[in-house]
């Protein structure tokens, strides 16, 4: 028998599976198709102080072998997933869940972790600061290495629960910012949040997302996702979390291979709702094919 399991933070994942955040909402829509205990974890819907509506349409276009979204974190606000969403949660989810948080100045970052630290069901705070569709705030913290590390501190000096710093593809130094991370307090961190992207429409001769630019993500971001992990693996010595473009047993292996210790699946639950338990089930006879008798032994192991 194969041992899926693995450790972030000091809590226990069965397997490294997590739905990444934006692409699985609180969850609910999800449990009522399959049982969402059989994940390691989700992270829930990136989550702002204030109720906001996102940008507006269209915020979706195709891509080859991916998608670009521009939907700007709409999301119902701290309040109501505190008191409404994260009650309804306890009764379809019984594991950690991942809190997704994202402000437009300091001071938001820390009043989320104020509030979601303190919440039971929550087992990491995984902060973004890598939001390419938000104007303020988002990817503006994440592309530089002192406001990363300021909303790292900030975050810090709020909560004792792990934190997981979310960074972007799109910062001049993805190693920069994450050292910057890593030495202001982060327990570990995530990578990558979308890259940022658009397309023309042909016959309006305009850009198709009503907020021109958006983030690509799917299977056409892997090789990107896996150079980033790569970099900050061999730059810092906290866990890491890779996403982007895993679709298959086989990206989870390959991901882990370049440094994450969890994986998170992302765009492939839009295209099939039960990718991650797809993944989740393939994943033991993928190992017994490559020899690998427990995951956690995998994590880096390409950098010799
Ligand atoms: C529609 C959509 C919404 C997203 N919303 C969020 C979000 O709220 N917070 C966040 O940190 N990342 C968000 N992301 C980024 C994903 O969590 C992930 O980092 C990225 O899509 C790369 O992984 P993938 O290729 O598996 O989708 C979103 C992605 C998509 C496609």
């Amino acid at each position: 028998m194969v041992n899926t399991g693995v450790m972030l933070c000091g809590v226990r994942l069965d397997n490294p599976i997590i739905a990444a955040s934006g692409c699985f909402g609180y969850g609910e829509e999800f449990s009522r198709l399959y049982d969402l205990d059989v994940l390691g974890s989700f992270s829930f819907k990136g989550t702002t102080v204030a109720p906001r509506d996102g940008n507006p349409a269209p915020r979706i276009a195709d891509a080859p072998d991916g998608m670009i979204n521009s939907v700007g974190l709409q999301n119902p606000g701290s309040q109501a997933v505190r008191d409404e969403l994260l009650p309804k949660m306890a009764g379809y989810f019984h594991k950690p869940v991942m809190a997704n948080i994202c402000g437009s100045s300091v001071g938001d970052y820390a009043a989320l972790a104020e509030i979601f630290g303190v919440q039971e069901q929550v087992g990491w705070l995984e902060v973004n600061i890598s939001c390419p569709n938000v104007k303020c705030g988002g990817m503006s913290f994440g592309a530089d290495p002192a406001a990363a590390a300021a909303v790292t501190k900030a975050c810090r000096e709020k909560t004792d629960k792990p934190i997981i710093m979310k960074l972007t593809p799109n910062a001049g130094s993805v190693t920069d910012v994450a050292k910057a991370c890593e030495a202001a307090g982060a327990d570990a961190l995530s990578l990558i949040n979308t890259v940022q992207a658009m397309r023309i429409d042909l016959r309006r001769r305009a850009p198709v997302l009503a907020n021109v630019k958006g983030g690509l993500s799917g299977p056409a971001v892997l090789p990107i996702a896996l150079r980033c992990v790569w970099d900050v693996y061999e730059s810092v010595k906290i866990p890491l979390v890779g996403m982007g473009g895993v679709s298959t047993p086989a990206d989870v292996i390959e991901m882990m291979l370049a440094g994450a210790t969890a994986v998170e699946v992302g765009a492939a639950n839009l295209v099939d709702p039960f990718a991650c338990p797809k993944i989740i089930d393939g994943l033991p006879a993928k190992m017994e094919e490559l020899g690998i008798n427990s995951l956690s032994d995998i994590v880096g192991a390409a950098h010799g």
